[in-house]
C-alpha cells in the first residue's frame, strides 16, 4: 500500500521518482469515445498547424477519414461510443481533450473536467460533462486557480499502472499537477513540453504498454527524457520527420497501434516490439493540429 506522500506526489526529476513496485494497478477502460466531424473546420490558429489551413478542410474527405478510423478501432475489438456533434463547435471531434476519465478500484468511474486554454474550446466542455454524467460518471474539477488542464491530451496514463504523465507549459499549467495527484491519488510525472509544435503531450508521447512508449525527444527537456527512460524499458525514439507526421499521436489498443500513414521507421520499430501497426489517413485533421489519438478517449 502506498503512503499518502507517495500517492499525492508530483515527480519532477530522478531525485523524486516513485519505484515501479510502489505503483498500484489501474482499471483500464475498453471502449472509445468519438465525435463525428460533422461541423469540423479550421477557423482560427490555436496551434502552429492551423494558421496555414484556415478554411482549408476538405469536408467529404474528413468524414471518410474519420469513419475509417472508427472502423479500424472497432476491428481492433474496441466498441466506439458516440457523443453528438454540435453545430458551430469545430473542434469537438478531438475528444481527447475535454476531460480525463479514471476509476479507482472498487470506485465508480469519474472524470476530471478540463479547463481549456482557448474560449472556442472551453464551450465544448459542458457537453462532455453532460455525456459523462448521463453515463454514470462522477464529475470532479481541479480548482479554478490552477488555470489550465487539457484532459487526456496532456494527461496520459501509464497503461495499466496508476501513474499519470502530464505535459505542461503549452496548454496545461504546472500548477495543475499537484491537484491531479491529490484527486487521482496516484503519482503524477510532470513533463515540460519545450516545443510549440508539440503543444499537447499526446503529440509526442504515446504509451504502448507499461514497458513501452513512442517518444519524440525534441518535445522534451533532459529531465523529462530521464524520467521517461526511468519508467519505460522500451523507449522508441521517433525521428523528426515521423514526429511531424504525427507518429507521436499513435493510439495503442492491446498489441494493435493505429497511426497516421507514412511513418515507415516508426512502423518498423513497432513491429520489432511485436506491435501491429495500422496506418490510417488523418490528413484533414492534421490541418487542425490533431491526428489519431486526439480523436479518441478511452471510456469505461
Ligand atoms: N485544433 C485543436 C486544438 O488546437 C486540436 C486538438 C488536438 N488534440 C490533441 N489531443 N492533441 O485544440
Amino acid at each position: 500500500m502506498m503512503t499518502p506522500e507517495i500517492r499525492f506526489k508530483t515527480i519532477t526529476s530522478l531525485q523524486d521518482v516513485v519505484p515501479h513496485a510502489s505503483l498500484a494497478p489501474r482499471v483500464v477502460p475498453r471502449r472509445v469515445l468519438m465525435c463525428p466531424p460533422t461541423y469540423f473546420e479550421v477557423k482560427d490558429a490555436n496551434n502552429a498547424f492551423m494558421a496555414d489551413n484556415i478554411g482549408g478542410v476538405d469536408w467529404d474527405k474528413a468524414q471518410q477519414q474519420w469513419s475509417k478510423l472508427k472502423e479500424t478501432i472497432e476491428n481492433c475489438g474496441f466498441p466506439v461510443e458516440i457523443i453528438e456533434p454540435i453545430a458551430g463547435f469545430e473542434d469537438m471531434v478531438f475528444t481527447a481533450n475535454q476531460v480525463l476519465p479514471f476509476a479507482k478500484f472498487g470506485g465508480e468511474p469519474s472524470v476530471i473536467v478540463g479547463q481549456m486554454a482557448f474560449p472556442t474550446r472551453q464551450r465544448e466542455v459542458p457537453f462532455f460533462e453532460k455525456w459523462f454524467q448521463a453515463h454514470g460518471y462522477n464529475l470532479l474539477s481541479i480548482p479554478a486557480d490552477c488555470e489550465r488542464f487539457e484532459g487526456g491530451g496532456d494527461g496520459i496514463w501509464h497503461a495499466d499502472l496508476g501513474l499519470l504523465w502530464v505535459g505542461v507549459g503549452q496548454r496545461t499549467s504546472e500548477k495543475s499537477c499537484d491537484e491531479l495527484a491529490r484527486i487521482l491519488e496516484v503519482p503524477v510525472v510532470k513533463l515540460k513540453l519545450v516545443s510549440p509544435k508539440f503543444y499537447h503531450l499526446d503529440t509526442a508521447f504515446a504509451v504502448l504498454d507499461s514497458q513501452s512508449v513512442l517518444v519524440y525527444p525534441g518535445a522534451f527537456d533532459r529531465t523529462g527524457l530521464e524520467l521517461i527512460r526511468f519508467y519505460f524499458k522500451n523507449v522508441v525514439e521517433i525521428s523528426e520527420s515521423d514526429a511531424n507526421n504525427f507518429a507521436g499521436n499513435a493510439f495503442a489498443l492491446d498489441r494493435n497501434v493505429i497511426l497516421q500513414r507514412g511513418s515507415i521507421s516508426t512502423c518498423e520499430e513497432l513491429g520489432r516490439l511485436q506491435f501491429v501497426p495500422h496506418e490510417v489517413d488523418t490528413s484533414e485533421f492534421m490541418k487542425s493540429g490533431g491526428s489519431v489519438y486526439c480523436m479518441t478517449q478511452m471510456v469505461y
